[in-house]
């Protein structure tokens, strides 16, 4: 039993998702939508999918069982609103949405109609948040976290947001980075059970003078390229967020670092190093979470690996990451963000056939992406401690 998906907006992140979605086997027919009808063709022709629909209007309106929202930042709350309307389960590309209001509309509509709705948060199955998750007790009391998500202007972005915003791209460039809290905010709280219930944030104001971070450029009235939030979790403890985009770092190496601090151990990471610590010495973990670049099946470093590793180096994870549950059907597959795309794809469409939950729900998704709303809007107001509201967790 198979159900069709259609992909809204078919630029520079959704392709390695359509060659997922059409290897699954879980997943049948994969139509493909976009704005620019020639992005959606040149994917159906790249992927031998099953063909374009000409507008997302024309594919809501279709028997489709689901779609996948890939298209830019800032515009996934009203399509995914409208999608979840149309009687779709939604698979979103991060961020949930940029306002209170459309998180709430999501989550009111996926609570009324039982669909399926899930966030592709990558940093819930980052290497490190699937470490801090499955030793979690070890721990002990967690009193404070950091994630941040830290990716340079200079490394890729600039040409991104000139493909994706076409000719008017430095308005959208300045895309503010507390509304980009997902990865940061989702490693730490994919690992802990709590969530943000007040924060306070500062930004710095741009400096480079490239006519990018200006109020009067930017359609987000945005000039701030660096923020830092310090946010109050519930149960007590607190987890600080850095998102950075203009930085003196290798985020092509690593864009998302995490540390944890309870009363028994921690974990600290650097760009090239993890470990774990306990009041007795330090293990260094590297080598189990850093994900490997996808091997061929006969490359000779995989000689007398066991199955298990050798599935994991030829899919682009890490030790850490237990692929067995996965379709064999992904082995070998590109993945990306550490390994986590595999596992995304597999989440999504389980949730779809099985009528399950999936890990990153609207009610989770919900808990990565509000803290970075306020958070913004705290820097707005010179650091002001706002609260968080809090739409609690997917009803039994
Ligand atoms: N680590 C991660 O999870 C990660 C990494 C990269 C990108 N992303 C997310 O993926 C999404 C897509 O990023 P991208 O770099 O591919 O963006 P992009 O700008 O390259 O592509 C977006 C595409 O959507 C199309 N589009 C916009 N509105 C549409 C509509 N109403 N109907 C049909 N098509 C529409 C555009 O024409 C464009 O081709 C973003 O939300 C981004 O945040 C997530």
């Amino acid at each position: 039993m198979t159900f069709s998906l259609g992909i809204v907006g078919a630029g520079q992140f959704a392709g390695s998702f359509a060659k997922l979605f059409h290897l699954h086997p879980g997943v049948g027919e994969v139509h493909v939508t976009d704005l620019l009808p020639e992005r959606a063709r040149a994917l159906v022709d790249q992927h031998g999918l099953a063909g374009t629909f000409e507008d997302v209007g024309s594919m809501l309106a279709s028997g489709l069982d689901a779609v996948a929202v890939f298209t830019q930042r800032w515009t996934h709350g009203p399509l995914v609103a409208a999608a979840l309307d149309a009687g779709k389960h939604v698979y979103s590309a991060v961020p949930m949405a940029i306002t209170e209001d459309e998180i709430a509309a999501i989550v009111e509509r996926v609570r009324r109609t039982g669909l399926v709705y899930m966030m592709g948060e990558t940093s819930y199955y980052n290497p490190a948040t699937v470490y801090v998750r499955r030793r979690l007790a070890d721990l002990g009391r967690v009193f404070y976290a950091e994630g941040d998500y830290v990716h340079d202007m200079d490394l890729g972005f600039y040409d991104a947001y000139r493909y994706s915003g076409g000719p008017d791209w430095r308005a959208t460039a300045s895309y503010p980075p507390m509304l980009y809290p997902t990865h940061a905010v989702g490693g730490v709280l994919g690992a802990l059970p709590t969530h943000a219930v007040s924060v306070s944030c500062l930004g710095v104001p741009d400096t480079r003078g490239d006519g990018v971070f200006e109020t009067s450029v930017s359609m987000f009235g945005n000039d701030v390229s660096n923020a830092t939030a310090l946010f109050e979790l519930a149960g007590g403890g607190s987890m600080r967020t850095n998102e950075f985009r203009r930085v003196g770092y290798p985020s092509h190496l690593k864009e998302s670092r995490f540390r944890f601090f309870g009363t028994e151990a921690s974990f600290e990471q650097t760009v090239n190093q993890s470990v774990w610590q306990d009041k007795e010495g330090f293990t260094d973990v590297t080598d189990l979470l850093r994900a490997r670049p996808s091997l061929d099946e006969d490359d000779p470093s995989l000689a007398g690996v066991s199955p298990a590793l050798r599935a994991a180096f030829v899919s682009g994870c890490a030790p850490v990451h237990d692929r067995a549950r996965l379709p064999k059907e992904l082995t070998g597959a590109p993945n990306g963000h550490e390994g986590a795309h595999h596992f995304l794809v597999d989440d999504f469409v389980r949730s779809v056939t099985d009528g399950t939950v999936p890990p990153v729900d609207a009610w989770v998704a919900a808990r990565f992406t509000l803290p970075g709303i306020v958070a913004h809007e705290s820097m707005r107001r010179g650091g002001e401690r706002l609260p968080i509201p809090d739409h609690g967790e997917a009803p039994a």
